[in-house]
């Protein structure tokens, strides 16, 4: 808890920074200097946008191109166990409170959905964030098999460029067998019904 307080105090000097850059100067004596190759500013967007977003609105609208784009956050951070368990899992309010209790939002409507989430947090209501990616009961899928074997950046493989996106959509079908089939032969990898169906 004390290491996530930190790592906020450290977010927040970050926005504090972000913040205090003077804005983009559009006057044609004063150029703006370019941008970092490497710097993602996450589009302006409110929660009506996310109406015409792909993927399923979410109860809050959490954004990943703001967390993993614009700031960096790894995806184990937050889906933590991914690398030793089957279910990367969704991380609870605890993990989001740790920078949450002290980031409030830069403008009314990253302040109005942070709002959502510490109501949720005061009141005990965990979050019920619709699920994407789910497969039959009869297939099994382990997450950490495939970050040891691909690395812990192979989610791209599977999920696309989550980091980019402002709400999580599906890039491939998972629920097709022939797209872990193809990749197993691709690999050379196991493919035994019984290594998937049991
Ligand atoms: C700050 C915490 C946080 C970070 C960092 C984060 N995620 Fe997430 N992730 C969430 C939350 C909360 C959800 C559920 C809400 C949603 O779908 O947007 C989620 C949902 C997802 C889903 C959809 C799960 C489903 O229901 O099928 C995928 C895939 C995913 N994240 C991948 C990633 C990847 C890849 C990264 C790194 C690039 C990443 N996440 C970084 C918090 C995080
Ligand atoms: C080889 C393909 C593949 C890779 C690589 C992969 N995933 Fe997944 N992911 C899946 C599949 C398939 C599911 C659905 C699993 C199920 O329903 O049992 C899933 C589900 C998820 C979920 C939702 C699970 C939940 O508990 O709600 C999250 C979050 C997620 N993946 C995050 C990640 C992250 C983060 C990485 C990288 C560290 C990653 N995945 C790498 C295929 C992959
Ligand atoms: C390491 C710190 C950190 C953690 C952990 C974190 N956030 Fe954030 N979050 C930020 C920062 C920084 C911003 C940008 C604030 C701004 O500029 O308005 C932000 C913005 C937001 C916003 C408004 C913009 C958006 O994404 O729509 C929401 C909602 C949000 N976070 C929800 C969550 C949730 C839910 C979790 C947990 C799953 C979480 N955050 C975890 C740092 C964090
Ligand atoms: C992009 C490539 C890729 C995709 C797509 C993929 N896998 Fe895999 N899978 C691998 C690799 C590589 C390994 C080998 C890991 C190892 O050596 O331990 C593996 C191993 C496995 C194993 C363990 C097999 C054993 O040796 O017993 C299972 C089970 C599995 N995958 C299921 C799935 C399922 C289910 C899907 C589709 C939802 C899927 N995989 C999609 C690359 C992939
Ligand atoms: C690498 C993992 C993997 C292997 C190996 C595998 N399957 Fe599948 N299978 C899946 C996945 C994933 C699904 C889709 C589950 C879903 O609908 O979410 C599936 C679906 C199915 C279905 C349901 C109908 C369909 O096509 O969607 C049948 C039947 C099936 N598999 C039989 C088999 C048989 C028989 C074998 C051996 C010859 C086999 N599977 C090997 C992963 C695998």
């Amino acid at each position: 808890m004390r290491k996530l307080l930190v790592a906020g105090v450290a977010v927040t000097a970050l926005v504090a920074v972000v913040a205090l850059a003077p804005p983009r100067s559009t006057s044609a004596q004063q150029p703006a200097p370019p941008a970092p190759p490497d710097s993602v500013v996450a589009p302006r967007l409110t929660v009506a946008d996310s109406a015409a977003l792909k993927g399923p609105k979410q109860p809050i609208f959490f954004r990943h191109d703001i967390h993993s784009g614009q700031f960096k956050m790894q995806c184990q951070y937050c889906h933590y166990s991914v690398g030793v368990t089957s279910e990367p899992g969704i991380p609870t309010m605890q993990t989001c409170m740790g920078c949450h209790l002290a980031i409030g939002g830069s403008d009314s409507s990253h302040r109005a959905e942070i709002k959502k989430l510490r109501d949720a947090w005061r009141e005990k209501r965990p979050v019920q964030w619709v699920r994407i990616h789910t497969l039959a009961k009869h297939a099994h899928f382990p997450h950490m098999r495939h970050v040891k074997a691909m690395g812990p950046n192979a989610c791209g493989t599977c999920h696309g460029d989550v980091a980019r996106m402002p709400q999580v959509f599906k890039v491939n079908n998972i629920n097709n067998m022939g797209f872990c089939i193809s990749c197993h032969v691709e690999r050379n990898v196991n493919r035994d019904c019984t290594a998937c169906h049991y």
